[in-house]
């Protein structure tokens, strides 16, 4: 029995957009996105960013995510930020080891297991992200490393509480080099991560949405985002322009 899954089309801003350039966006996105049906959208500015954008999106259909956050609900971590501090704001959910965090920031497995069920507790929505790396997929071993960061990632998320995860498929080697994966690479990928999740719960797993990520642009987001295993996209670069990001949407729909 296949289940239907709202779309979700996630800008990932990084480290773009001061407070001023980020409304500045919003109110190029609003309008062009308030008639698309069928598809959630958020977006995911920086920390200083993310009070601007819940005012700003407040009544719209466009929902805000944090990029990380920290496990802990408190205490002596500089420069971290707890998920109480973000339901705070009204922020939807956060991104979770993403590929920068883990290679640039030393993000592990470990933290990420503490880290999707502390924001599932806390009512966010948490897009954990996984992906191979060239070699590792030129060595055969992007399984592998697939099943590992699900398993882990997954470890201490209750199984009710599954359908909530999204689950964001980012080959490495994909994300701003333009080098999109082909429509065969996406669907096998997030078909795998699909039945990953399935030897948890075969039902809940049905219910998960899997992004693909990765040069998603304009062009290319139909095609992918038509595939049966692909929910949505997290999106980086074009995701910094509300045409750009608007037409992805669009694609969605
Ligand atoms: P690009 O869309 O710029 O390749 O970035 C993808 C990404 O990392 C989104 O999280």
């Amino acid at each position: 029995m296949s289940v239907a899954r709202t779309p979700l089309v996630a800008g990932n801003w990084k480290m773009h957009k001061t407070v001023t350039e980020a409304e500045e966006f919003i109110q190029g996105l609003l309008p062009r996105v308030s008639t698309s049906e069928g598809v959630e959208v958020a977006i995911c500015p920086a920390f200083t960013a993310l009070q601007a954008m819940v005012d700003s999106t407040r009544g719209s259909r466009v929902q805000v995510f944090a990029q990380t956050m920290h496990q802990a609900g408190h205490g002596a971590f500089t420069g971290e930020v707890s998920a109480a501090m973000l339901t705070e704001l009204d922020v939807h959910g956060v991104i979770l080891g993403h590929s920068e965090r883990r290679e640039l920031f030393g993000e592990t497995d470990k933290a990420l297991a503490l880290k999707v069920p502390a924001a599932l507790e806390a009512g966010l929505v948490p897009i954990l992200c996984v992906g191979e790396t060239d070699e590792e997929r030129e060595r055969g071993d992007t399984e592998r490393k697939l099943r590992h960061q699900i398993q882990e990632g997954l470890s201490k998320v209750q199984a009710a509480e599954i359908p909530r995860v999204v689950i964001a498929y980012e080959p490495i080697w994909a994300i701003g080099t333009g080098k999109v994966a082909s429509v065969e690479q996406a669907q096998e990928a997030a078909g795998f991560i699909r039945a990953l999740v399935a030897d948890r719960s075969a039902e809940q797993a049905e219910h998960v949405r899997v992004l693909y990520g990765g040069s998603v642009k304009a062009q290319n987001a139909r095609e992918l985002l038509a595939l049966p295993d692909v929910d949505g996209a997290l999106v980086g670069g074009a995701s910094l322009e509300a045409e750009s990001f608007a037409a992805i949407v669009a694609a969605a729909g």
